[in-house]
């Protein structure tokens, strides 16, 4: 396993790429479920009956995040699950706490989290991934909503530059803080097919308590009381 650090500005301004981070044979089995399953909600997201399985959580064994992330340690339950096997969806920009912000999801609401995207298909780069905006400045900014409903509503107006995309492969993945703008990067050949988890990760302080959480130091998976 090794890590690339792309930036660090602050512990919500950071992107790092992850190579062979997670054990091919269970992301394998991952694959296997997601490609099986019919089931499936808006936009290509599980739905719960498939996404509060805590066995997502597996991969997570035994793996350690860069040093600069180490107070990000409970995995936040359930994860994200996409398949877009058919259908296009392009994210616009955005930034990731808007999604779980107090005046989104008051119940779910974590102060500090990130995110690990981590893609499914066996050549990620020929599948939609991540794209995300390098600026050292970067901080909150107020979003704009496309539709009422809780996937993909929000997005930022204007223009952005030194935009940073990775050629990833099966067992990579990206962490990144939840101010780091960033968008799919949907190169125009490959729009569709898309397999992903998103993890969201948070600290011991930030959680809630009666939520389940995955602990990645003692490795467990336990309500937080
Ligand atoms: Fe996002």
């Amino acid at each position: 396993m090794k890590y690339e650090k792309i930036f660090y500005y602050s512990d919500t301004n950071f992107l790092f790429v992850l190579r062979e981070i997670f054990d091919k044979k269970i992301l394998k089995e991952k694959q296997r479920i997601i490609l099986e399953n019919q089931e499936m909600g808006d936009l290509g997201i599980f739905d719960d009956s498939i996404r509060l399985n805590p066995s997502w959580f597996d991969i997570w064994k035994d793996v350690s995040l860069p040093e600069k992330l180490s107070e990000y340690n409970q995995l936040i339950y359930p994860p994200q699950i996409r398949k877009l096997i058919s259908k296009e969806c392009y994210v616009p920009f955005h930034q990731d706490w808007k999604y779980l912000s107090k005046d989104v999801i008051p119940e779910k609401f974590h102060e500090r989290f990130c995110v690990c995207f981590l893609p499914l298909n066996n050549e990620p780069s020929k599948y939609p991934t991540v794209e995300f905006v390098n600026n050292s400045k970067q901080t909150k900014i107020e979003h704009k909503e496309r539709f009422k409903t809780k996937f993909n509503s929000f997005y930022l107006d204007g223009e952005f530059e030194n935009i940073e995309n990775f050629n990833l492969d099966f067992g990579d993945a990206l962490i990144f803080g939840n101010e780091v703008a960033h968008r799919t990067l949907a190169k125009d050949y490959h729009r569709w097919g898309r397999l992903s988890q998103e993890f969201r990760i948070t600290d011991d302080k930030s959680r809630i308590v009666g939520k389940d959480y995955y602990n990645m130091i003692t490795n467990k998976f336990d309500i937080y009381l």
